[in-house]
């Protein structure tokens, strides 16, 4: 045994002195030559919005991609090239299955062929609006148990400052197998914003951090093949910290201006003119828009695991705490306003027919999750309305306590309806239409800007 281990050893000196290597970076050097000639099998865990086109772009930079997902139709639809992403079209996803680029599993076991792992699994909170790390948990457990030398692993869920060091790195790192010599850890936040057609995976520029310098090191080299720019941050905390500002300034911006909104509600003035006035400035000023209510997998969620974290750390964060609870009661406002057209009118909202057009959490997207629409909805039914929605890209939601809706043809619901509520400001809506057979219109987008009828109501 030990004849062998001597063996082996004066093998190894030998292949690394012929590549001019020495015993501690050989992890670090192999792993940079396999990355830097596309030969690196490279893994992403989560294929759904972030994962799966994160996957296609290293499979068309010319690396062997494998997906893993635990939802087995997922993985089914990959591997008949079939898309669920919208922003992943069929026509790019399946030449990539079809030439063996890209293919998906749910069997964790092929981690140990592989030499990186991107982790984009949910991050949800929980109804006590606490991190709710379940799904990493999950992930990390599965690469521990098939982690090898040479592995680089980054974790692109988004999450609290602290998660790769505190919580990641103890279930990876064992006696004998050390971060940043044996393996290679990183965070890197995934900045995708879904539907946007000028920014995509491709071309949003990318920050990583590594738990080591040779950790940032390596996340920065396996980026720079497949991404247009690539932005090291000196550690995995900065790099955390950073997705945790940029969309905590989105959700306070948006707080901000939706209490402007409520002020000049209530003093009779159009906030739409004051932004778009305000607008003019050539600097110091950023224009953001008052809507129903904050949505999606991000703006209302992230900002609570920072204030989680601080916390802990003795502070409280008291701006996103109070943006939380503006953000939180504009689909309130959203349904007092519509009560109170209804009034005017003399119709109570109980048994109206009410329409909602646009239930996606924002224009021109399919994603329904966390969405303002769905409260708005709720809140409806609790009042006793017929509601009703019209939504191109969402064909059924479900609705707290209320079942499941499906969307109704445009036309025909707002004829019917005794108001029509604009939600979610699609491209493709027919707002001429609208305006034309709608009896009484709330618009919450200012969708009907240009629009002069004395029967639209406007945030
Ligand atoms: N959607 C966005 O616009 C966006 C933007 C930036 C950051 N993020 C962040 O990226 C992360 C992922 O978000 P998403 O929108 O892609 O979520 P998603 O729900 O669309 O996709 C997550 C995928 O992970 C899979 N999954 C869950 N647990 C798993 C496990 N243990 N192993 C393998 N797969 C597992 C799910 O089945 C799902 O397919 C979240 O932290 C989110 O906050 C999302």
């Amino acid at each position: 045994m030990v004849a062998w281990h001597l063996a082996f050893w004066s093998f190894t000196c030998i292949r690394l002195s012929d590549m001019n290597l020495t015993e501690t970076n050989t992890s670090q050097e192999l792993l940079a030559e396999r990355i830097r000639r596309k030969t690196a099998r490279v893994g992403i865990i989560g294929l759904g919005y972030v994962g799966l086109p994160l996957a296609v772009e290293f499979a068309r930079a010319g690396f062997e991609v494998i997906g893993l997902d635990v939802q087995e139709g997922k993985v089914a639809a990959i591997n008949r090239g079939e898309s669920y992403v919208q922003d992943v079209p069929n026509s790019i996803l399946k030449p990539l299955v079809e030439s063996g680029r890209l293919k998906a599993t749910a069997d964790f076991s092929i981690v140990s062929e592989l030499d990186t792992i991107n982790i984009c699994v949910p991050t949800p909170l929980r109804k006590t609006k606490d991190p709710d790390m379940t799904y990493i948990v999950a992930a990390g457990e599965e690469i521990a148990k098939y982690a090898h030398p040479g592995l680089l692993v980054i974790l692109e869920s988004t999450t609290y400052p602290g998660t790769t060091d505190e919580l990641l790195l103890p279930m990876l790192e064992k006696p004998g197998f050390k971060v940043g010599k044996d393996f290679f850890l990183c965070f890197s936040p995934e900045r995708v914003d879904p539907g946007n057609p000028r920014f995509q995976t491709m071309n949003i520029p990318k920050v990583v951090g590594g738990v080591t310098p040779a950790c940032t090191e390596m996340g920065v080299l396996f980026y720079s093949q497949a991404l247009e720019t690539v932005v090291p941050a000196s550690n995995a905390r900065v790099a955390e910290m950073v997705k945790l500002l940029e969309n905590t300034f989105r959700m306070i911006n948006i707080g901000l201006v939706n209490e402007m909104a409520l002020m000049c509600d209530r003093m009779g003035i159009d906030v739409w003119e004051v932004i778009d006035a305000a607008s003019t400035k050539p600097f110091g000023f950023m224009p953001f828009y008052p809507g129903p209510g904050l949505g999606g997998h991000c703006i209302p969620i992230d900002p609570f695991y920072l204030s989680w974290k601080s916390k802990q750390a003795g502070i409280e964060a008291r701006f996103i705490e109070l943006a939380g609870y503006i953000n939180g009661n504009m689909p309130r406002f959203v349904v007092d306003k519509i009560q109170n057209a209804l009034n005017a009118q003399a119709k109570p909202v109980r048994d109206s027919h009410i329409h909602i057009v646009g239930v996606a959490y924002k224009r021109d997207i399919d994603d329904v999750r966390e969405s303002p629409a769905l409260d708005v909805i709720h809140l409806l039914q609790q009042l006793g309305a017929h509601v009703t929605y019209s939504d191109p890209l969402i064909p059924k939601i479900r609705v707290d306590g209320g079942g499941e809706l499906h969307a109704e043809p445009l036309a025909l619901a707002v004829a019917d309806a005794d108001a029509t509520v604009v939600i979610t400001d699609h491209t493709s809506f027919d707002y001429e239409m609208i305006a034309y057979r709608a009896k009484l219109i709330i618009d919450t987008r200012n969708a009907f800007k240009h629009f002069k009828q004395t029967n639209i109501v406007r945030l």
